[in-house]
Formats: C-alpha cells, structure tokens, sequence
C-alpha cells in the first residue's frame, strides 16, 4: 500500500507497532468496538491477548469513565477479532483523523468487517432504556469528517457512496439472529452530535424533526472512515435514557453506563449469533 498523506502514514505506523505487538499468525476479520459501559461484552471471545492503548504509538487514550482503553484479540466462533474498549471522542479534544486511527489502523492490517457499538438518548417514542436499536442510518451533525483535506487514496476514494453504510446484509442477519433468540431489536436513525453537554429538549424537537430516533456522541466518523476504507458496517445502539425533554429529569452519565451495562447480556447474545453465521468455513 502506498500511502501519501500524513494521515496515511500515521495509520501505517500504528498499524506495523500493532502487528508487532501481537502474535504474527493473527490476522482480524472483525473490529468491535464497545462503547459506555458496554466493556464486559469481551468476556465472550477465546482472548489471545490484550494491549492497553498507552502502549500502543499513535492511539488516542480514551478518557471516559466507562471506556477501559484495552484493545483486546481473540477469537469469537473461530473468526479472528478485535475488540476496541473503549474509544475517543471529538468532545475530548481530538480531531476527527485521532478518533478514527484505531478503526483504521485496524482496517488497514485486514479487517473488512466492523461492528460498531455505543450508547444513545431515545428520541422515537418507542425507544426506551433498555432497548437495543439497530442503527439503519445516520445523520453525521458533528460539523467534521475524517476525510477531510488531502484523499489517501489507497485508503478509498474521495467522494464515497454512504447511501448504505450500515450494511443491509448484516443487518438482516442481526434480525434473524434476534428473533431466534426472542430478543427485541428495533431499528432507526443515530444522531451522532459533538456533545459534551447532553442536548437541550428544543434541541431533541429539532434532531426529531429532521429524521433522528436516537441520539448521540459517538459512531459517525468512525462508520465513515470505515467506509471509506471498504468495510461493511454493524451499528448496535443501546438506549440508555430519554433523550432530553422527552421525560422529565436531568441526564447523567451514571445513568447511561448503568444502564448500558444491564444491556450487555442482550448485545453479547446478538454478537454470538451474528459471528455464529460468519464463521469462517
Ligand atoms: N444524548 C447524547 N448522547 C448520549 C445520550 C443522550 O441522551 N445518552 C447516551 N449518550
């Protein structure tokens, strides 16, 4: 791969001090990433190891309460993954190229196929805490994108198609899977926004008018970096609150990750039947 931009080149050389840190004959298919609270859904992979992000060059230290910031790989039914606990996020200070370096670093070494985690306010009036929503769509209403200034060209093209960038495929299989397994999966559209402050109730009016069913902070730059490098994509939002004004109440993170953590049982069980059918023959 001959990489040009400076972008493309961190993204090599985190990608060559990963490859060095783990066994060579481990080559992932799938990255995982696992958003707030949602950590413990590793406990289901055959793990091989574990790097802690600090000893990793170039990645972003994830700062959160409720994000390890452990890169874990192993093996989920025979298939070779990876999983992120724990991410950066834009509100924390980064740029949009540091959020998405462990995505692509990771696609860069083989993975084609990324499943994509977080945590969201309901905004649809079906959507309570508790409930798991397939992401079918996105609104990217950060303000940025990973893909700005000069194209990597060997990373994806500049202008890329997003008209399905929650892959159609896998999420049917994720539908199949949960009505096997007599879990509720709903569907909708994630409204990734840049936070920190949880959004204001004429805020929440205004995302629903536009077409939002749940809302925020994460998810969008990564799905479009991950796009762009060719990946199909699974996106699992787990509804931890109301969003604002929908209920009366304050947010608090407490609360999210409280919640997101009693959901992953239910994303664990969802994750297992998916890699059940991707079983490598
Ligand atoms: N808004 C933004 N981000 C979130 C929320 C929310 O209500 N819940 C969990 N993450």
């Amino acid at each position: 791969m001959k990489l040009q931009t400076m972008a493309g080149q961190q993204v090599a050389l985190t990608a060559h001090e990963l490859a060095r840190q783990w066994r060579v004959s481990f080559r992932p298919k799938v990255a995982i990433v696992l958003g707030s609270g949602l950590g413990t859904v590793v406990s289901a992979l055959t793990t091989e190891g574990s790097i802690g992000y600090s000893s990793i060059a170039g990645f972003p230290q994830a700062t959160v309460e409720g994000h390890a910031g452990l890169l874990t790989y192993g093996h989920w039914h025979n298939v070779p993954v990876v999983c992120l606990q724990g991410r950066a996020h834009l509100y924390e200070g980064h740029s949009a190229n540091t959020v998405v370096l462990p995505i692509r670093s990771l696609m860069y070494l083989g993975v084609d196929t990324v499943i994509i985690t977080n945590a969201s306010g309901g905004i649809r009036s079906d959507l309570a805490p508790g409930n798991l929503m397939l992401i079918r769509d996105h609104l990217n209403l950060t303000g940025t994108s990973p893909l700005l200034g000069p194209n990597e060209q060997s990373f994806g093209p500049r202008f890329p198609d997003m008209s399905a960038a929650y892959s159609p495929e896998l999420r049917k299989i994720a539908h199949e899977v949960a009505e096997d397994a007599g879990l509720q999966l709903l569907e909708g559209v994630y409204a990734g926004v840049l936070g920190p402050a949880y959004e204001t109730p004429a805020e929440i009016k205004m995302l629903k008018s536009i077409g939002a069913d749940a809302v925020g902070m994460s998810t969008v730059l990564e799905v479009i970096a991950a796009v762009h490098m060719g990946a199909q994509v699974l996106g699992i939002s787990c509804v931890t609150n109301p969003a604002a004004g929908i209920k009366q109440g304050p947010l608090r993170h407490e609360d999210v990750k409280v919640e997101a953590q009693a959901a992953h049982k239910q994303i664990t069980t969802l994750m297992d039947g998916v890699f059940g059918r991707l079983e490598s023959p």
